[in-house]
């Protein structure tokens, strides 16, 4: 299973990849808009330092301005994955992409219907957003279920990527379905290394190092 980092805060993916725990990074606009810089920078930062896949998200829904932003975006690095929604135009931009052998990442999916459209328009990845389902709900798991069991029915290559991830839970339960992709927010990943019982086991095994004679 691959990690992404679902930031685009180049100090956070730097400590991802110091960690090797960073196999790509997901960035949306809400994103880049936190870090307070140009998206110029931002890509600047993130596609050279990333030698995985690094999306980045288109910023219309007009089919002529997507493909112009998509060539723009993929002319950045051979790493660049773009992020495209899922919308009439923004299927239609895939085809087009996919014909071209640009990578694809169709964002803002919430129904198995939605993501068996994008694997036929032959999107790279398809983003299932979990917490947002839950937000209002539903469960966000049992789509990324469907889509698992519907996509291997018919050997489909497009990659169930998980995001929207809250929880170290939605890693466990993106794992046991077979997700091939997870996009973590670097807390998340902070919050998968905790348990009490490796905090309290280490303090005992330090505390008998120092009961073990040294002559
Ligand atoms: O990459 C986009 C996605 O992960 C958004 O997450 O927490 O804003 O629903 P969230």
């Amino acid at each position: 299973m691959k990690f992404f980092i679902d930031s685009a805060d180049i100090g956070e993916i730097r400590e991802a990849l110091a960690m090797g725990m960073c196999d790509g990074v997901t960035t949306n606009p809400s994103l880049v808009a936190k870090t307070g810089k140009t998206f110029q920078t931002v890509i600047d930062e993130i596609v050279h330092t990333v030698p995985g896949p690094v999306s980045l998200e288109v910023t219309t829904n007009s089919y002529d301005e997507m493909l112009a932003q998509s060539e723009e975006l993929a002319s950045y690095g051979d790493n660049v994955v773009v992020k495209l929604p899922l919308t009439r135009p923004g299927l239609r931009a895939c085809k087009a992409l996919s014909e071209k052998s640009i990578a694809t990442n169709v964002t803002l999916c919430f129904s198995p219907n939605q993501a068996l459209l994008a694997a036929k328009a032959g999107a790279t990845y398809i983003s299932p957003f979990v917490g947002r389902l839950d937000d209002i709900s539903s469960e966000g798991m049992a789509v990324v279920e469907d889509i698992v069991q519907i996509y291997n029915n018919y050997d489909m290559e497009t990659q169930v990527l998980v995001a929207s991830v809250r929880h170290p839970q939605h890693l466990v339960e993106a794992a046991r379905l077979g997700a091939h992709v997870a996009t973590l927010p670097l807390k998340v990943l902070d919050q998968m290394f905790n348990h009490p019982l490796t905090d309290s086991g280490l303090e005992r095994f330090m505390a008998d190092w120092e009961k073990v004679p040294t002559s």
